[in-house]
């Protein structure tokens, strides 16, 4: 099977099409992981997570079990979880402090920059020589690289530089981080890790739909309604100028990255950054109108592979790890501005349980409608679904009011009214896919 020609993508004829078997095959599976995942950059956390010498988290590169590490020199470092005695992972700790990692099966020991600083009895003599001539440190990944405080790693090191690789996606990232006056962003404690029965995709593709919100979260949209009537009428519409026209709109980069927003007149005070007012207008000041007025809208950001990262009324960072074909792990993680006012940060915390959390009204709507998705592309001689043209007919090219004012140059852009919601800004990501996949096919390696 060329797995690259799974997706039919014919921009001239308007037509996107996906094999099923994107979503359930295990030779596309074990191809994603090593061709995709293990091939190209992975968000892997924050520096703030890691603010001290000899903090590490722990997490993973597709399979690959990866620890992150500060250095004592206060130096990040990423290495492959395992030791080079027997393989055992060296810390089997989520996160935490140590300045020296003790293997747990024969005891060797690595310090915070990845280096070997014992072997167990090597003193006794009974290794040969050529064990001594061998290195015996943690094993680096290929490539490091950090954006405003968000760290990327990849096993390969045939990526471009970070900052490329991102591209117009970091200004999304800006959005977040010059909330903070800091310039700092940090998890709020505590973090939801659960698993959903669908392919990882689904997630991705999820992360970018808006199409579903108002049939898959129904039930959160009529709370939101009750909600609206007891609190009786609205203090204002003030997050947007009165001549803005509302709608939703996506961009779309290279290497896979998208973004979706939308235009809303919606309540300042119930936005963490509207919350404190003479907070918001220390932020205009600091980076003009243009940018504090995208700072409060929505913004659904999706990095390809790995990550996605919220900015609504609360903000969220969203990691996933395949598991199988069938199978996806999530982690999430309240993320906020170094520095924000208690009210926001209390404002914040409350609409995370309410809208992201694992246990919040949204997220577990999604994932059944994952599972949903799962079983029905059982049904493999339905052939392709139909659900990669909505607002194909509307994507553009070149500049837009919107462009000019946040300075980037997206590859596509679309805009429309409030129930816009289009599909097309999936394409980034299946594209990337493809590219890799057809890298890896020249290589002769599928
Ligand atoms: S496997 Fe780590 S010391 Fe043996
Ligand atoms: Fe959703």
């Amino acid at each position: 099977m060329a797995i690259s020609k799974l997706i039919d993508d014919r921009p001239d004829e308007a037509i996107f099409q996906i094999d099923r078997r994107l979503f359930s095959d295990p030779d596309v599976f074990e191809a994603e992981l090593r061709y995709i995942f293990e091939a190209t950059w992975n968000f892997i956390g924050l520096e703030s997570q890691i603010s001290k010498p000899n903090d590490f988290v722990t997490t993973n590169i597709g399979r690959h079990p990866i620890l992150l590490m500060r250095g004592t020199d206060g130096k990040i470092g990423a290495f492959l979880n395992t030791c080079r005695h027997r393989g055992t992972i060296v810390c089997p700790f989520k996160q935490g402090r140590q300045k020296f990692h003790v293997c747990r099966y024969h005891g060797w020991a690595y310090d915070s920059n990845g280096r070997n600083v014992s072997i167990t009895e090597e003193a006794s003599g009974q290794y040969p020589r050529s064990f001594s001539n061998e290195n015996h440190d943690l094993i680096p990944v290929a490539r490091l690289g950090s954006y405003r405080g968000f760290i990327f790693a990849s096993l390969s090191p045939d990526v471009p530089p970070i900052d490329d690789f991102l591209g117009d996606a970091r200004t999304f990232l800006d959005l977040i981080v010059d909330q903070s006056d800091t310039g700092e962003v940090e998890f709020v404690p505590g973090a939801s890790t659960y698993t959903f029965d669908g392919n990882w995709k689904l997630q991705f593709e999820n992360g970018l739909d808006y199409y579903h919100f108002s049939t898959t979260h129904s039930s959160y949209v009529d709370i939101l309604k009750k909600r609206n009537v007891s609190a009786g009428p609205e203090a204002g519409f003030t997050s947007e100028p009165e001549d803005e026209q509302e709608g939703q709109g996506s961009f779309s980069f290279d290497y896979g990255h998208a973004v979706n927003w939308s235009i809303k007149r919606t309540q300042l005070y119930g936005r963490p950054l509207g919350v404190d007012p003479a907070r918001l207008e220390a932020v205009r000041q600091r980076v003009g109108n243009a940018r504090a007025k995208w700072m409060l809208r929505q913004r659904n950001l999706t990095i390809f592979p790995n990550l996605q990262v919220i900015d609504i009324l609360s903000a969220q960072v969203r990691t996933w790890r395949p598991v199988a074909p069938d199978k996806t792990e999530m982690v999430s993680h309240c993320l906020a501005p170094v520095g924000e006012s208690t009210a926001a940060r209390t404002l914040r915390i409350r609409n995370y349980e309410d809208f992201f959390n694992a246990s919040g009204l949204a997220s577990s709507d999604d994932n059944v409608m994952y599972e949903f998705c799962q079983t029905g592309y059982e049904a493999t001689t339905a052939g392709p679904t139909q659900g990669y043209l909505r607002g194909a007919a509307g994507v553009s090219r070149g500049n837009s009011v919107h462009t000019r004012e946040l300075g980037i140059n997206p590859r596509e852009w679309s805009f429309g009214a409030p129930s816009f919601g289009g599909e097309a800004n999936f394409y980034p990501g299946y594209r990337e896919w493809r590219r890799l996949m057809e890298r890896a096919a020249q290589e002769a390696k599928v």
